[in-house]
């Protein structure tokens, strides 16, 4: 993109794509399904609720400057080293807090074919060169990620479980993905949907970092703990890297109400786990129920599903079709998925409603 006369942002800025994020509302009255946006279905824990309405009146004071009663809850729950955690405003922030410090003009980040497009947004902004991995059926390919590491890679990055498909990589093949990269490379393992995974290959993050100095694993508060609003989340690092992130992230990054709200989430492991149930339960119903109307769905290990639409009954139209129904579910062109749809896990009502109103659309039915 050309420069304007007046104050020009850094080469690159303009050429970025800014985030879109799932639909929200609908134009009229009524209320909606909103499916859109990977959020939980069952809310957050009653007393993470009461934690966060009971800081109400110490908004005046700043909060704690490094999130430590949050990282020691953490710490405690995960058997980490409190130190290594560096909390953030959703993982969002800790992942364009990696692309600030480990990435400049000349760098090359990679990321996989149909990654979460955050990672693009925060190697550009930064200066650096994203690089795309294809991917295999759907899924990170360790081996494509490796051809395409060279001298000028700084960051590789994977969601584990991967948003919008829903595949994940097993740990033998996060371990041989490690293996493969140089020291100087931080392979940066997204873990927003770890909890949901229900595999025995799986494993979010944790044991690398514990033994390499060159993984970062993040964590959200915005997904299973159903803290989206608040804006929290953690990563847990090598000392160096959090004494990096301890540098450059603002004193007060994450607010007051967050840090006792998520102390309280992760004090409430009963309702996490109803929510892992829940998951579980509908992933599979609503799986096989999308597939008996027709329709492909690719296996996830997370709380979504991507869904494919035949040449016959474009996804455009699904769309619109469930808009009339008062649903949204999310629409996937930018990445790379202009037939397909993300259906979050919902309620039980509202799982039904979606699979009647597929019902209807793939039969023609208004
Ligand atoms: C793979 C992945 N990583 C990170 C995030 C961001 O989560 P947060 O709300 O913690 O910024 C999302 C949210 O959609 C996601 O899908």
């Amino acid at each position: 993109m050309t420069a304007t006369r007046g104050p020009n942002p850094r080469p690159g800025i303009l050429d970025i794509a800014p985030y879109v994020p799932g639909t929200a509302a609908l134009p009229g009255a009524g209320t909606v399904i909103k499916l859109s946006s990977n959020e939980t279905p069952l809310g957050p824990s009653p007393r993470a609720i009461e934690a966060y309405l009971a800081q109400s009146p110490h908004l005046s004071r700043y909060p704690d400057g490094s999130a430590r009663p949050l990282r020691e809850a953490l710490a405690k729950l995960y058997g980490l080293d409190a130190a290594r955690i560096v909390a953030g405003a959703g993982s969002d922030e800790l992942l364009n807090l990696l692309a600030a410090a480990y990435l400049g003009p000349g760098d090359e980040a990679i990321y996989t074919e149909h990654g979460f497009l955050v990672y693009r947004i925060a190697i550009q902004a930064h200066g650096a060169t994203p690089v795309v991995a294809p991917e295999r059926d759907l899924t990170a390919d360790v081996d494509a990620i490796l051809a395409r590491v060279s001298d000028a890679t700084r960051l590789v990055f994977i969601a584990n479980p991967n948003n919008p498909t829903g595949t994940y990589l097993p740990f033998d093949e996060v371990k041989r993905l490690h293996a493969g990269l140089p020291e100087h490379v931080i392979l940066v393992l997204d873990a927003a949907y770890a909890e949901y995974v229900r595999a025995n290959d799986y494993e979010a993050g944790i044991e690398l970092v514990a033994t390499t100095q060159n993984t970062v694993m993040t964590r959200t508060f915005s997904k299973i703990y159903g803290l989206a609003a608040l804006r929290l989340g953690w990563a847990y690092c090598p000392s160096a890297v959090a004494d990096v992130l301890n540098r450059i992230r603002g004193p007060f990054n994450v607010t007051g109400p967050s840090i006792a709200a998520g102390i309280a989430a992760l004090a409430d492991q009963p309702h996490m786990e109803q929510a892992v149930e829940h998951n579980t339960i509908w992933l599979r119903t609503m799986a096989e129920a999308l597939q008996g109307i027709g329709l492909r769905v690719t296996p996830s290990a997370a709380n979504f599903l991507l869904v494919h639409f035949p040449e016959t009954k474009s996804a455009r139209d699904a769309d619109t079709f469930l808009h009339t129904r008062r649903i949204i579910l999310r629409r996937v062109e930018e990445y790379g998925f202009p037939d397909a749809l993300r259906m979050t896990i919902g309620t039980e009502d509202e799982n039904n409603a979606v699979l009647r109103a597929l019902t209807d659309f793939m039969s023609g039915a208004q």
